[in-house]
């Protein structure tokens, strides 16, 4: 199933052939960019999270496998980790390519590796710009992953990405995903406005749509809105749309730990603190690690 077959993923006006990168008119990455806020203002439970579970594990090197516009990756430069990251939206990876070139003085902004990369593909893009390369981690944040729609409504694709995941892992290396509360999304019809990762300086309203089809859930389409009025330079509408597949917690956990044949230590995470201290979640965050051998 398209989402453009009901809903355009993508500002009103701009045509699209699929919904393979819903970033790629161009606007969509920079009203990402508002939406996310100042890089250097991360939330510290975030920050903590990240670096210190990285840390915990001995991992140096990172593949962010959702760079966007290089958010996360950033964050981790600064802690001192060696990232690699990919994305297949170049409009997106634009924004990232022009942070590197600003901080190229920086020797670890000089050593960033940005690349264009597609899940569906992950291993042979990865060896045609770092043959041999493996990773200590590899992340897909900011309810990335579900920017993959279910085209043959048997959610092929997204193991296929997965286990493209587990590929690039070294044994005992970490992966970090995570999708937002789909569970609770369709039982409430809302989304929360706040993320726990951004810090967005304006408000936020996500007018949420849940399309079923035969009684299953197969697509979330949120609209953000963003109310820059105080912002007098900037004129454009900050408003745009974005498709979801809405992965519920008990089926994604079944379809992660089949990714890595059963293999792999599987942690979930409730908005950073362990899955048991959280009643309602606005995201999950699941980290496997891989089999040693
Ligand atoms: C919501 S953005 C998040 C980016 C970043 N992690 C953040 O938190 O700002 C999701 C990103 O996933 C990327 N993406 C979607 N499908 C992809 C695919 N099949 N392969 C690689 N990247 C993909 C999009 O291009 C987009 O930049």
């Amino acid at each position: 199933m398209s989402a453009d077959k009901v809903f355009h993923s993508r500002s009103q006006g701009i045509p699209s052939e699929g919904v393979k990168d819903q970033y790629a008119d161009g606007k969509a990455a920079r009203v990402w960019k508002k939406y996310i806020g100042d890089s250097n203002q991360r939330t510290k439970n975030y920050r903590d999270f990240l670096s210190g579970l990285l840390r915990k594990h001995g991992c140096e090197r990172v593949l962010d496998v959702a760079c966007g516009t290089g958010i996360d990756s950033m964050m981790l430069l600064d802690e001192g980790f060696k990232v690699v990251s990919v994305d297949a939206s170049d409009k997106m990876l634009k924004h990232a390519l022009k942070a590197r070139w600003e901080k190229r003085k920086d020797p670890r902004y000089d050593e960033w590796v940005i690349e264009e990369a597609s899940w569906e593909t992950l291993p042979q893009d990865v060896q045609a710009f770092l043959p041999g390369e493996s990773f200590d981690a590899v992340i897909c944040l900011g309810n990335s992953f579900a920017h993959l729609l279910d085209e043959y409504e048997d959610q092929r694709t997204q193991k296929m990405c997965l286990r493209n995941f587990a590929k690039v892992l070294k044994p005992g290396g970490l992966l970090l995903i995570d999708h937002r509360n789909y569970d609770a999304m369709i039982d409430s019809g809302a989304t929360p406005g706040h993320s726990i990762y951004y810090n967005c300086r304006y408000p936020v309203d996500i007018k949420t749509s849940v399309l079923v089809v035969r009684g299953k859930p197969e697509l979330v389409a949120l609209d953000y809105c963003i109310d820059a009025a105080e912002d007098e330079l900037n004129t454009e509408k900050s408003e745009f749309r974005l498709c979801y597949y809405p992965h519920k917690l008990d089926s994604f956990t079944r379809m992660l730990e089949e990714a890595f044949d059963g293999r792999a230590t599987h942690r979930i995470f409730a908005d950073f603190q362990p899955l048991a201290q959280v009643r309602e979640p606005a995201y999950y965050i699941h980290v496997m690690q891989k089999a040693m051998d």
